[in-house]
């Protein structure tokens, strides 16, 4: 046993998490390295959610706020939701965070005992992972697979029930694999959320943010599904502000005190000046979500062609800004894939192994960086399968 094993608590001795820190320390040896791994666009904030920002700093926004939020915020953000079909919130059910990064924990602990079951679609998110397994509550893995585009069924979800399922967790639009459910199918996964009494937990934070015509439903706006769920959201992906730090998420009355209270311990309030920026971002024009949209869109089509081209399957990304690629498909498996492009090929990519430890025979690919730059990427990429191919068929 190491000192730090000793001393650290047991629930945070959390298994192969260095993977992305691994890889990280290799990219800082290297130049020019193409990032395509975390989920942060390189697109600017757009220009008036910046000077709103700049103008509150300047009008003296440089103190605690309401700690749930400002009103105003929380106003905005209730009809932000109603604009897109969402269940009808008052601010009062609103809790704004330093992104929705933070309300996964919160609403974590605020929900779950040691032994609960947290039922997760997998492959999913992994911080919702490590959220749970720092509640000690039991994650319960619901696998979905390529044959499917990585679609969650309501019978999925029906055979992983037990008595001690308390909470799902939906990701729609899906990070990693870009799955959007369809509608009746996220209908009829809330049929079996009531007949068993769960409290899903709807990750909309991609739900601008989709391609082909495809929509994710808003699960709060079904029939019994508001008193059930919590939807949780932010600005970062949809008007390009992670590194402002704003998300929120919103449930019903009687689970809103308790939970806003934990927000309160851990953060006292979300930033001012944050909160002032995502306020012009949900009330000013929202062409830039449209811009925002389109240029993943076009991204998303030059990446998919590239992995076409090198024999590379990968799941339809029909929302979100990620291609999630079988790149074991060229002979190893995809960590080693994915150390030997960023080594080789300076391109970074992430392993599939984090977002569920039976997928590594994939890889996430993020869709975070303009145009010619995947094209370069790819071009890099074509000649580390290339060696690998020539390697495997060698041996
Ligand atoms: C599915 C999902 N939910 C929530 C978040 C949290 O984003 P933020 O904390 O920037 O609001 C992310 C970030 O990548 C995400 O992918």
């Amino acid at each position: 046993m190491t000192t730090a094993s000793r001393r650290l608590a047991q629930r945070v001795q959390l298994k192969d998490k260095h993977i992305i820190t691994r890889m990280m320390e290799i990219a800082s040896e290297l130049d020019d390295v193409i990032k395509l791994g975390r989920g942060d666009p390189d697109l600017d904030t757009p220009a008036h959610i910046i000077r709103a920002g700049q103008e509150a700093l300047g009008a003296g926004a440089t103190h605690y706020t309401n700690p749930m939020g400002m009103p105003e915020l929380r106003q905005a953000i209730a009809d932000d939701i109603a604009r897109y079909g969402g269940a009808q919130y008052a601010p009062e059910d609103i809790v704004v965070t330093p992104g929705g990064q933070q309300a996964m924990f919160i609403i974590a602990l605020g929900l779950l005992d040691p032994g609960d079951e947290l039922l997760i679609p997998c492959p999913g998110y992994n911080p919702y992972l490590q959220a749970a397994e720092l509640t000690q509550a039991k994650l319960v893995e619901i696998r979905t697979s390529m044959e499917t585009n990585f679609t969650l069924t309501a019978d999925m979800v029906r055979e992983h029930v037990t008595p001690r399922s308390k909470v799902l967790i939906l990701i729609n639009p899906g990070n990693p694999t870009g799955t959007v459910i369809p509608p009746d199918e996220v209908e009829r996964i809330c049929e079996v959320a009531r007949e068993h009494d769960l409290i899903v937990v709807s990750d909309e934070i991609y739900a601008r943010i989709t391609f082909n015509g495809h929509r994710a439903q808003p699960v709060a706006a079904l029939p019994g599904m508001r008193e059930r769920t919590i939807t949780l959201s932010g600005v970062s992906k949809a008007y390009a502000m992670t590194g402002w730090r704003v998300g929120y998420f919103a449930g019903p009355s009687d689970l809103m005190p308790a939970l806003a209270e934990i927000h309160h311990a851990f953060a006292i309030s979300t930033s001012a000046v944050g909160q002032h920026a995502a306020l012009a971002a949900l009330t000013g024009p929202q062409d830039c979500v449209e811009e925002i949209r389109q240029t993943f869109d076009e991204r998303r089509k030059v990446l998919c062609a590239g992995l076409d081209e090198l024999g590379i399957p990968y799941a339809e990304p029909e929302g979100a800004f990620y291609v999630y690629a079988r790149v074991a498909e060229t002979g190893v498996g995809a960590t080693e894939f994915c150390e030997r492009l960023l080594a080789e090929g300076r391109v970074m990519i992430f392993p599939g192994k984090i977002y569920g430890d039976y997928t590594d025979d994939f890889a996430r690919m993020s869709l975070t960086q303009p145009v010619p730059r995947i094209e370069e990427a790819l071009g890099r990429m074509a000649g580390v399968v290339e060696s690998i191919r020539a390697e495997r068929a060698g041996a």
